[in-house]
């Protein structure tokens, strides 16, 4: 086995062979999950808390799916109900949840590092559901193996990451990943969206979409992250579509086969046109959602196995 971590807390620190190893999993769990009884026994008797501190439709789902199809108890947390409402911080959470011994915790937290900080703290495996602006690795991993489908490798493409890079966990990751399986990635976006020292991370940084999207195999849009800003970082939502909403003209300066991806949730008419996500010889979004499921499948069964072999020579130790 090449994932050998307790915990799934970012791309930064996988090796090429563990996201292979992952992706190649997950790819059983998508046949898997097309069958009409889809039961496995591989979390059985585990207990898996979900703790999601900021709103979620798909990933929430996806991860409550993927527990329960691998035979996990699966809790989902109401934070909004919760006692961090009455002022408890996030590691007395933690503490106090990790008393109940569950073995997975997936956490989505708004601050950057919190996940991380969390992980330190507690016994079990700890998955990031996505933490501020900084990483969400289970997003990365399902459109790797997205983009593989589609294209047939994950090395050697030309990758084009549109929008608002500055506020996006999803770009991160992706470049991490991206960039790890040896493809060129380019950033497009207004500089106003653009973190700056971007460049260090060997991609090629565009502020005209029809320059950056020259050649592309895959166009991946992001969503103008307007919660997490706190400023004019655009002009107006109509001035943004004009210049960075994807739409027929500006997708036909990419390749002619080239896919469009969108992690979700969009907003139609501002980063991207209804018709080109909703175009089914172009868009693959339903198919991330479909890969979503099952790549979490892959993580949760991976880290189960570490916890499982971690946790034996343990007990083994305590025996002599
Ligand atoms: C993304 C996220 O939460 O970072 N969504 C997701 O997980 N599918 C992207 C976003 O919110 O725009």
């Amino acid at each position: 086995m090449s994932f050998r971590a307790r915990h799934l807390l970012g791309i930064e620190h996988l090796a090429p062979d563990a996201i292979t190893e992952i992706l190649d999993l997950a790819e059983r769990y998508v046949d898997f999950n097309r069958r009409t009884v889809k039961q496995s026994d591989a979390l059985a008797g585990m207990t898996q808390i979900n703790m999601f501190f900021e709103n979620s439709t798909r990933t929430q789902a996806s991860f409550e799916l993927a527990g329960k199809r691998l035979g996990a108890d699966v809790m989902n947390m109401a934070m909004a109900q919760s006692s961090v409402k009455k002022g408890e911080t996030l590691i007395d959470t933690a503490l106090t949840l990790n008393a109940m011994h569950p073995d997975l915790l997936v956490v989505r937290h708004g601050a950057s590092g919190a996940v991380n900080l969390l992980a330190e703290k507690v016994n079990c495996a700890v998955l990031n559901a996505g933490d501020g602006r900084h990483e969400h690795p289970t997003q990365a991993l399902l459109d790797a193996l997205t983009i593989r489908r589609a294209k047939g490798r994950i090395q050697r493409l030309t990758v084009a990451i549109c929008g608002d890079i500055q506020h996006s966990r999803v770009a991160r990751s992706n470049l991490l990943l991206l960039g790890k399986m040896e493809n060129r990635v380019r950033l497009i976006g207004p500089p106003t969206l653009m973190p700056s020292g971007v460049a260090e991370f060997g991609c090629e940084v565009f502020d005209d979409m029809k320059a950056g999207l020259q050649g592309a195999d895959v166009v991946m849009m992001l969503r103008l992250q307007k919660e997490r800003m706190d400023g004019g970082f655009i002009p107006s939502e109509r001035e943004y579509f004009h210049r960075y909403g994807l739409d027929a003209e500006k997708l036909s300066h990419a390749k002619e086969d080239a896919i469009v991806m969108h992690p979700g949730p969009m907003n139609r008419g501002v980063e991207i046109d209804g018709t080109i996500a909703d175009d089914i010889n172009r868009s693959v979004i339903q198919e991330q959602v479909e890969m979503g499921v099952a790549v979490r499948m892959a993580c949760m069964d991976l880290l189960a196995r570490n916890l499982r072999a971690e946790r034996g020579a343990k007990a083994s130790e305590v025996m002599e």
